[in-house]
Parts: C-alpha cells; sequence; structure tokens
C-alpha cells in the first residue's frame, strides 16, 4: 500500500446527491482500438454525455498476472478523460476474476445445487465465501483505489457489478463453511436451529454443527422452507459483507466528494442495509424491455413497459434520489438467450423520463456502441457496429435537451398517495412458500396496476428492526398487503401507526408465521388480531373448479380472488363487505376496526386492481393529481416530484398511438417553454413535464 497517497478522508459515508441534471454512458475502453477513444469521448461531449462508467470487468488490464500490476492502461484513459473534461465513474472489476486466479484457485468459484463449478467463460462465476477470492479482491479493490483514487477525472466509484446478476445462489464449498457459522452464530445451539427449522419433522433433527449444510438436491426440491428462508438472509449477509469489505477499502482513497455505489437490483440482497451502511448513492439498471413478462397479459396489458415503473418504486425506497448506471438504448439479447425489439423512435426518451419521474437524477445510457464480439453481441447499445450516426444517437441527443430543461427538477422529490410496506423477512419467504408466494406475486402486480391505472402513485417503505413511528407517519394510508410473517415489534410499530390516525389496509394470510417460518399456534390474524378485530376460523384457496369469489359492498362487486380468509368479527369490529359465493356466502369478507385516532381495514383475500382504488379512496387517500390534471390511466402515467412549493407533473405516454388528456388550470411546459391549459395531446411514445 502506497502511504504518501493513502488518505484517510473519512470513515463515515456520506450521502451523495446530484446537483445537476447528469447524463452518462457506459464505456469499455478494453473493448476498443486505442485509436477510437479520443473520437468516442468528443462525440459524447456533444452528445451531452458529461460522465462514463468504465472497468467493471476489466480485472486483467490492471493486473495481468498475479503480483503483476499495470496501471498505464486506465492512467492513459484517465488522463484523456481529464483532457476532453469527461468524468468517470471508476469501478472494481471483480464480477470477472481472472483466468489466472481460477484456473489456480478452483475454490473461488460458485457451484450449482448439485456440485458443479460454474467455471471461467461468462461473468458472476465467483462465490462471497471463499477467504481466498476475498484476499484476492481486496487486494484488486485497494490497488485500483490507491492508485486511480485521486484522479481528478474520477468522481464516484461503482462496487462490482449487479451483485446476485446471473446467479443469485451459491453453493460453494466455502459457502457450505459460511452458511453453518452463520446458522452457529444466529442460534448458538443446536438445540434451537433444529427448533428454529422444525427440524423434527421428517427426522431432519440436527445433532453435530458438521452435519448442518446449505441446501442440497433433495427428493421432490422439499426443501424444508425455514431452512431456505435462512438461507437466503445467508446469500443477503454474504453480499453485504462483500460490498462492505470493498467500500471500506474504496472510502480510504477516493477524494472528497466522490461517491461510492452499485448498480441493482436482484433478490436475495438487503439494498437498504447495503445503502445505509456502504453506499453513498444507489444505482438501478433500467431495461423497461423486461418489464414485459411482468404484466399478466403482455399482449393486451395497457401497461406494457409501465411495468418497469414498479422497479423503480422499490429503487426510490432505499435511495430517494437515485441514479439510472445502465438505462436501455438498444434491443436486449445475447448470442444464447433472448430476442428484443429496438426500441421504437421516441421510446428511448420514454423509458430515460420514466426514471427521471420516478426520482433519478442522473441517467446513464447502456452503452456507447454495440460490442461487435463476446455473449453480447446483440446487446445493443447507442451505436451500432458500423459506428454511424443513427437514430438513436439522434435521439440521445435530443433527450439531452428535454434532460436540461429538466433542471429544475433535480432533488425534487416524488409525492405518494399511499405508503406500500414490504420487509425483507417476507419477500424472501415468498420464495420458500409456493402458497404465500401465489398470494403476494397476486397482489404484488395487482396492486401496482390498479394504482397506475387509477393514477395513484405511491412509495414503497421496508420495516426494519430499527424502523420508527415517524418512518410512518407522514402516510396517513398504508397498505401491507400480506404480512404472512409478523413478529412483536413490528405488529407494536403497526399498533403505534392506527393509534396515531393513520389507516391500515391488511390482506389474507397476515400474521400467520413467526420469522423462521414457522405457522403461529394462535387464532389468526395472530399477532395481528387485536389490531384487526377479526378471527379467521375458516379459510382456503378459491377453487378453479367454482365461479370466481366475490363480495358484496354497499352494492359494489369487489373480487376476492386467489386465497379467502372468511373473517368472523369480533365485537367492535364493523363488516364491510360479505363474501357472495362458495359455500362461505353471507360470511364477512372486509372489515373495519377503529383503534384511537386511527382503523383497520382487513381484506380477506388477495388484492385486485378493482379493489385498490376503491379501498384507497374509502381509506381517504388523496391524488395528488387533483385539480391539476385529468387524465385516464389506461393513456398515461403521471407522476409529481416537489420541491418547495414547486411542483412538477410528468405525463407519460406508453402507447404507440397518441393520447389525450386535460390540464385543470394553466401550466409551464417544461419541454415547449409554453403556459399551457385545458385539451392536450401527446404523440405516440410522448412524454411532457409541467412545472405548476
Ligand atoms: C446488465 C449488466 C451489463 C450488461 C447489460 C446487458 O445486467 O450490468 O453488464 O450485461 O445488463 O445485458
Amino acid at each position: 500500500m502506497n502511504e504518501t497517497i493513502k488518505r484517510h478522508i473519512s470513515d463515515n459515508k456520506q450521502n451523495f446527491a446530484w446537483d445537476s441534471m447528469t447524463m452518462g454512458v457506459c464505456y469499455y475502453p478494453e473493448h476498443w482500438s486505442e485509436d477510437l477513444w479520443a473520437a468516442d469521448l468528443t462525440r459524447m461531449k456533444d452528445t451531452g454525455i458529461s460522465v462514463i462508467r468504465i472497468g467493471e470487468f476489466a480485472w486483467n488490464k490492471i493486473e495481468p498476472a498475479e503480483n503483476e500490476y499495470d496501471f498505464s492502461f486506465f492512467d492513459r484513459f484517465l488522463d484523456l478523460c481529464s483532457q476532453k473534461e469527461m468524468k468517470v465513474i471508476f469501478c472494481t472489476p471483480t464480477a470477472t476474476p481472472p483466468a489466472w486466479l481460477t484456473e489456480a484457485h478452483e475454490e473461488t468459484l460458485n457451484a450449482r445445487m448439485d456440485g458443479v463449478l460454474y467455471r471461467h467463460g461468462c461473468r458472476k462465476h465467483y462465490n462471497y465465501n471463499s477467504p481466498v477470492y476475498l484476499n484476492y479482491c481486496r487486494n484488486i479493490v485497494e490497488k485500483s483505489a490507491s492508485h486511480y483514487g485521486s484522479h481528478p477525472a474520477i468522481i464516484g466509484w461503482q462496487i462490482d457489478n449487479e451483485l446476485n446478476c446471473e446467479v443469485r445462489e451459491f453453493y460453494s464449498d466455502a459457502d457450505d463453511l459460511a452458511f453453518r457459522l452463520f446458522v452457529q452464530e444466529k442460534y448458538e445451539t443446536l438445540d434451537a436451529l433444529n427448533a428454529a427449522w422444525g427440524a423434527v419433522f421428517w427426522n431432519q433433527t440436527y445433532t453435530d454443527w458438521n452435519q448442518v449444510h446449505l441446501p442440497r438436491p433433495v427428493p421432490a426440491e422439499g426443501i424444508n422452507p425455514h431452512r431456505k428462508l435462512d438461507y437466503y438472509r445467508f446469500i443477503a449477509q454474504s453480499a453485504f459483507r462483500f460490498c462492505k469489505m470493498q467500500a471500506d477499502i474504496i472510502r480510504q482513497y477516493r477524494k472528497p466528494g466522490d461517491f461510492i455505489t452499485t448498480n441493482g437490483m436482484f433478490p436475495y440482497i438487503d439494498n437498504h442495509r447495503m445503502q445505509k451502511e456502504c453506499l453513498d448513492l444507489y444505482t438501478y439498471d433500467s431495461y423497461p424491455n423486461f418489464a414485459f413478462g411482468l404484466g399478466t397479459d403482455p399482449q393486451n396489458d395497457p401497461l406494457n413497459d409501465r411495468w418497469n415503473s414498479k422497479n423503480q418504486n422499490e429503487v426510490r425506497s432505499i435511495c430517494p434520489h437515485y441514479g439510472i448506471m445502465e438505462q436501455q438504448s438498444g434491443a436486449g439479447g445475447w448470442a444464447n438467450r433472448m430476442e428484443g425489439p429496438a426500441p421504437r423512435p421516441g421510446q428511448l426518451t420514454l423509458w430515460a423520463l420514466q426514471s427521471v419521474a420516478h426520482g433519478a437524477d442522473f441517467i446513464s445510457f447502456f452503452r456507447w456502441r454495440t460490442c461487435p464480439f463476446g455473449t453480447e453481441i446483440y446487446w445493443h447499445g447507442i451505436l451500432d457496429y458500423d459506428n454511424r450516426d443513427n437514430r438513436k444517437l439522434r435521439e440521445v441527443k435530443d433527450f439531452y435537451q428535454k434532460f436540461r430543461a429538466l433542471e429544475p427538477v433535480c432533488q425534487a422529490d416524488y409525492v405518494a398517495s399511499f405508503g406500500l410496506l414490504k420487509d425483507y423477512d417476507n419477500v424472501w419467504d415468498m420464495d420458500t412458500d409456493i402458497w404465500h408466494n401465489r398470494i403476494a406475486s397476486h397482489s404484488e402486480n395487482e396492486i401496482f396496476a390498479g394504482a397506475e391505472l387509477a393514477n395513484l402513485p405511491y412509495d414503497i417503505i421496508y420495516l426494519r428492526e430499527n424502523s420508527a413511528l415517524s418512518d410512518l407517519t407522514g402516510y396517513p394510508v398504508l397498505l401491507y398487503p400480506h404480512p404472512v410473517i409478523m413478529n412483536k415489534e413490528r405488529a407494536a410499530l403497526l399498533t403505534a401507526y392506527v393509534k396515531q390516525g393513520g389507516t391500515l389496509i391488511l390482506g389474507c394470510r397476515s400474521g400467520l408465521k413467526n420469522e423462521n417460518g414457522i405457522c403461529e399456534m394462535l387464532p389468526q390474524p395472530g399477532l395481528l388480531q387485536e389490531l384487526t378485530g377479526t378471527d379467521i376460523r375458516d379459510f382456503t384457496y378459491t377453487s378453479p373448479a367454482e365461479e370466481a369469489v366475490y363480495a358484496d359492498w354497499n352494492g359494489t362487486r369487489l373480487p376476492m380472488p386467489v386465497f379467502n380468509d372468511i373473517l368472523t368479527p369480533l365485537p367492535g369490529t364493523q363488516v364491510l363487505a360479505r363474501y357472495t359465493g362458495s359455500y362461505y356466502a353471507g360470511e364477512a369478507a372486509l372489515t373495519e376496526r377503529h383503534t384511537g385516532q386511527g382503523r383497520v381495514l382487513h381484506l380477506g383475500s388477495a388484492f385486485s386492481r378493482e379493489t385498490l382504488p376503491k379501498l384507497l379512496s374509502y381509506a381517504g387517500a388523496v391524488s395528488p393529481f387533483t385539480g391539476l390534471i385529468e387524465a385516464d390511466g389506461k393513456d398515461v402515467e403521471l407522476t409529481l416530484r416537489r420541491k418547495g412549493d414547486k411542483n412538477f407533473l410528468f405525463v407519460l405516454n406508453f402507447h404507440a398511438s397518441e393520447v389525450s388528456y386535460t390540464l385543470l388550470k394553466p401550466m409551464h411546459s417544461l419541454f415547449t417553454g409554453k403556459e399551457v391549459s385545458g385539451p392536450q395531446t401527446l404523440p405516440a411514445f410522448g412524454a411532457a413535464v409541467y412545472e405548476v
């Protein structure tokens, strides 16, 4: 380590926010002849690009052989960036360990569940727990950060690339050992472990710690669900430690003000902890084409690529003013999978504005030019192989003009009409429990669709160990769709929220399990019973053999999809709606109970897009668009960002045809500079932003 340049800037992380709308691109100097660099950088600057991200897969360019370092490649490139006044986000290259390393140290590789190692040849072939790999990573991060950390072109650091992308399960010997230590630390005794995992069932009782392993192949894939839940927690802890180890090193060498980030978002990661303890900024990789598959019917669903906004709500919960590290600019595809259409004219701009509308102040496109070789030959960037100007480059230039006009929006806050509660216990339990999954994923999609179609934007709030009442009181209405896992602390927090005047909406199967995923031997909804004032004595999946089940709410028909808790109101609880079908017709389907200044609405089923706006309106959720705009949620997505007394209204058209809406008061169009009001139209894939 070079002590002369080692700078102990700060032991504490900082919070980073862009002070100006910033456009960037992902660039791979190692993919191109050096003759192209200067022209590329000049052309980027001409396009409006002022930041590039580099280096995330380029370990060999710094350490071509073990303990042989050559910093000259990136020195040359970074100096050129300084010359061209291009700012750089420099990455740690740990997502692709070199062949010289993995060949010498098989133990650094990840393995499939059946033990077969993932070999060199793609990316993400490492495991988080090999002490040997961790040493190599510590070393390359230290070498990179100490050498490049003071370079004036650098403004931030990205750790690895997309933690848990490609593979999110780890079965190497190192992981197996680390998992044993993880549960040993957590449970201390085998008795406690056996109890937490219900190990007496099917004679899984452990009598020696050496018998405790990661999930392994078992008949019928019927792995113990409690063990699996701990396994997902273990992966999240491994990823966190890996990230923290790198962040701690970079923090010693970065210049004051330079940020540390990583780009997400993938399963089995506690992004909130990572953001809180390691990162200054969270960045998201936004590929709206992937969103097609998410909706219930990609052909006919009016939301189409608007489904990508669902993820952006999640990202905002991690970091309110996030960045987009990779914003899709071309058709997606690998040589061996995925065939994607090219973004239609206008779509590239629309997708970037979708990110801005949800809270991003930094948009970096993926990637400057499509790579003519390698697995991603069909993952198209802005420029194509021929390197000529094309319609995508023209559109990025045009987006830049729009982005400039959005300068007043920078650091403005997203305005929500209600809060959606989540927590990692339940998110991960969904992947151990198919019942939980079927109910909760249905609701998650329908809540998003219902909120979009009714123009009721929402924030996501993750409940954590240290969540405080003040995290919740800003939301008059909270929806916690299916907290299947519940604990005393969360139940107490929810009670405090309701008592001080909040309205809490809960769905079926709430309070069913404890933190180990073991069903509570209590009348349901378990720890929440006092709050809901309901008793569940009978419950069932809705039967595919029967007609769909509905409930009647004062003459309004509510779908009651997927699963039905048959509610018995306890004294003091009011029945709002009753089932109209199946063997429980006439029983309570939706109830209301007042506690303190607030109340709880308990719905006996999963949520549907039809039910959501009715429940929210009854609960008193207020639309931020009232008095501003009249628009059909099927036609446009609306979002509002607010800074001081200034509101910025985003109207986004995801359709391939013109749409219309009405502005209810005069507003300033940021793209045209004109004062407008009354009926307006947006062309196919068009967008408008108004200051009001
Ligand atoms: C992201 C990744 C990039 C590139 C891109 C297109 O997941 O970070 O490196 O692979 O997708 O596939």
